[in-house]
C-alpha cells in the first residue's frame, strides 16, 4: 500500500443526501455516481439500503453502474441491515459493508440505554456477520469526536481484530477542535496495537465550520481515509468538502499526500450536484463559488493582469473552470448552445428538444449580456424542463400606497386555475394566491432573490418549502422577480409525490376557481 495515497471516500449519495429537499431519484443517482468514477474517487457510499426500497435500489443499480470504485452500503449493527446491505450490493464489483454503533457515553446511554462492554460486543458481532458477506468491511465508531479516547482505542483494537478493513472515527456533531481531532487520531496510533491492519478514516461535520480542518489534521497524524461530499453538503452543516480536501492536498506541495481526483471535473461535478439535489453553491464557497476566483477591486484586478499569482493560489482552469466561461451571446447557433448544454450534462437532446431550449435561451440572451454556465443550468431546470404545473399568468398591484394583492392562472394537467389573493408584500400575495389554487398552506422557509450575475435586467429566486415533514427546493428565473418568485415556487411544488396532483384535480371546490378558456 502506498502509504501518502490518500483514499477519497465520497458521501454524497449517503450523508449529503440525508439533507431535506435534496433527495434523489435513482437517475439521477446513476448520474453522479458515473462522474463521482470519473472524478477519481475511490469508494463510493451508495446508500442505507434497509432505510427505504428507493435506498436499496440505488445501491443495486450504482453497483452495476460503475466499474473501478469500490460501492459502500451503510448498516446499523444489525444483522437485518447488515443482510439487506449485502443482498443490495451483490452486483458490485468491489463491494464495502460499512456498519458501526456509538461510542461516546452520550449515544452509549441515551440512544442504546447500553454499557460500553456491550457496545464493543455488538460492533464485533456486525463486522463478523459483514465479514461473512464481503471481505472489505468499514466499521464507524459514531460519535467518536466527544467519545472517551481510551474506549475509543479498545473498540478501535476490538473491530479490527473482528476483521474491519477501515475504521471510522466521525466527528459526527463536528464539535472537536482541530488540535483535538488530530490528536484523537495520533492516540490511536499510539495506542492501538493492531491499527497497522486496517486504515483509519476521517468523517468530519462542518458544524463548526471546522470539518475540512479536522479532516486534514487526522490525515497529518495518520488517516488515510477521508469521508467528504461535493459542495461540502450533508446534515445541518455538512460534511467535509471533497473539493477542498482535494485541492488543499493538491495546492500544499509541501505535503506528502497525494489523491487520485483529477481536479479538473470537480467544477463540473460541483454544478450537477448543486442542479440535481436542487442546492445552490453559496457564492463565496471555497473553489466551486462563483466569487472564489472572482477580483472585484481594482487593485486585486491590476494585481492578477500583471501576475496571477499575485492574488490566485491556484489556477481555476485546474478545477475545470474556464477562464473564458462567458461563452454564448444572442447571436449564438444552436451548436454552440449545444455544445455547451453538453459539457454541463445535458446529454442526447435531439433536434426537436433543443426547437424550445433554443427559443428560451434566444430570449434569455436578449436580456442579458452573455450567458454563462449558472445562466444554462437555471434556463434548463427553470424554463425548458417540463413542468406538470406551470404558471399561466401572474400579476400583482403593490406599493406603499396599496395592499398588495396578486392574481394567478396556473395550468395544472392541461386546465387553467386562477385565483387572486391579498399579502403584506407583491411575492406574499402570489404565493398565498398560488397556496389557494394548490389547496394547501405551505411553509417558506427561505427565500433568496439575486440579480443574474449583477446584470440588472433579470433576477434568480431560490425558495425551499415545507409540506409537512417534507422540504422542496425550486429555482425561477425572469426579468421581473415576483414572476421569478412564482416560478421558483411552483418548480418545488413540482417536485411533491405525484398522488398530490391527482388530488387537485379532484378537489370538489377547485372547479369554482377554474377559469373557462
Ligand atoms: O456522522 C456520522 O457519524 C455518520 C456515520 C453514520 C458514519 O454519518
Ligand atoms: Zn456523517
Amino acid at each position: 500500500m502506498n502509504n501518502n495515497k490518500i483514499y477519497i471516500f465520497d458521501t454524497t449519495l449517503r450523508d449529503g443526501e440525508q439533507v431535506p429537499g435534496c433527495q434523489l431519484s435513482t437517475p439521477e443517482k446513476i448520474e453522479i455516481a458515473k462522474s463521482l468514477e470519473l472524478l477519481g474517487v475511490d469508494i463510493i457510499e451508495a446508500g442505507f439500503p434497509v432505510s427505504s426500497p428507493g435506498d436499496f435500489q440505488s445501491v443495486v443499480e450504482i453497483s452495476k453502474a460503475v466499474k473501478n470504485p469500490t460501492v459502500c452500503a451503510l448498516t446499523r449493527a444489525v444483522e437485518n441491515d447488515i443482510k439487506v446491505a449485502a443482498e443490495a450490493l451483490k452486483y458490485a464489483n468491489h463491494p464495502r459493508i460499512h456498519t458501526g454503533i456509538g461510542a461516546s457515553d452520550y449515544h452509549i446511554r441515551h440512544k442504546f440505554s447500553s454499557t460500553r462492554e456491550d457496545v464493543i460486543e455488538r460492533g464485533v458481532r456486525a463486522t463478523k456477520y459483514a465479514k461473512s458477506f464481503v471481505e472489505d468491511v468499514e466499521f464507524y465508531c459514531e460519535d467518536a469526536g466527544r467519545a472517551d479516547n481510551e474506549f475509543l482505542a479498545k473498540m478501535v483494537e476490538a473491530v479490527i481484530a473482528a476483521g474491519a478493513t477501515v475504521v471510522n472515527i466521525p466527528d459526527t456533531t463536528g464539535y472537536c477542535l482541530p488540535t483535538e481531532y488530530g490528536a484523537k487520531i495520533k492516540y490511536l496510533f499510539e495506542n492501538v496495537s493492531n491499527i497497522h491492519k486496517a486504515i483509519i478514516s476521517c468523517h468530519c461535520h462542518n458544524d463548526l465550520g471546522m470539518a475540512t480542518a479536522n479532516t486534514l489534521a487526522g490525515i497529518q497524524n495518520g488517516a488515510r481515509q477521508v469521508e467528504v461530499t461535493m459542495n461540502g453538503i450533508g446534515e445541518r452543516a455538512g460534511n467535509t468538502s471533497l473539493e477542498e480536501i482535494a485541492m488543499i492536498l493538491q495546492t500544499h506541495k509541501e505535503l506528502p499526500f497525494h489523491t487520485n481526483i483529477n481536479s479538473k471535473r470537480i467544477y463540473h461535478l460541483s454544478l450537477l450536484v448543486s442542479k440535481l439535489m436542487r442546492m445552490p453553491v453559496q457564492p463565496n464557497k471555497a473553489i466551486v463559488g462563483r466569487n472564489a476566483f472572482a477580483h472585484s477591486s481594482g487593485i486585486h484586478q491590476d494585481g492578477v493582469l500583471k501576475h496571477r499569482e499575485n492574488y490566485e493560489i491556484m489556477d481555476p482552469e485546474d478545477v475545470g473552470i474556464a477562464q473564458n466561461s462567458i461563452v454564448l451571446t444572442a447571436r449564438s447557433g444552436k451548436a454552440a448552445l449545444k455544445f455547451h448544454l453538453e459539457r454541463l450534462g445535458y446529454k442526447d437532446l435531439t433536434r426537436e428538444e433543443m426547437i424550445p431550449i433554443y427559443e428560451a435561451f434566444l430570449e434569455m440572451a436578449d436580456s442579458k449580456k452573455d450567458l454563462n454556465d449558472e445562466d444554462l443550468i437555471l434556463l434548463m431546470e427553470g424554463e425548458v424542463k417540463e413542468q406538470p404545473i406551470e404558471v399561466e399568468f401572474v400579476q400583482v398591484l403593490c406599493g406603499d400606497a396599496v395592499s398588495a394583492v396578486a392574481t394567478i392562472d396556473l395550468k395544472i394537467n392541461g386546465e387553467i386555475y386562477r385565483r387572486a389573493a391579498n399579502g403584506n408584500g407583491p411575492v406574499n400575495a402570489a404565493y398565498r394566491a398560488i397556496d389557494k389554487i394548490v389547496g394547501e398552506k405551505l411553509v417558506v422557509e427561505e427565500y433568496l432573490v439575486q440579480s443574474m450575475n449583477g446584470s440588472r435586467d433579470s433576477g434568480k429566486v431560490h425558495v425551499r418549502i415545507r409540506r409537512g415533514e417534507q422540504c422542496y427546493q425550486g429555482f425561477g428565473v425572469d426579468e421581473d422577480i415576483v414572476v421569478a418568485s412564482v416560478k421558483s415556487y411552483i418548480n418545488a411544488i413540482n417536485k411533491f409525490p405525484l398522488n398530490f396532483r391527482t388530488k387537485i384535480e379532484k378537489e370538489e371546490y377547485l372547479q369554482a376557481a377554474k377559469v373557462s378558456i
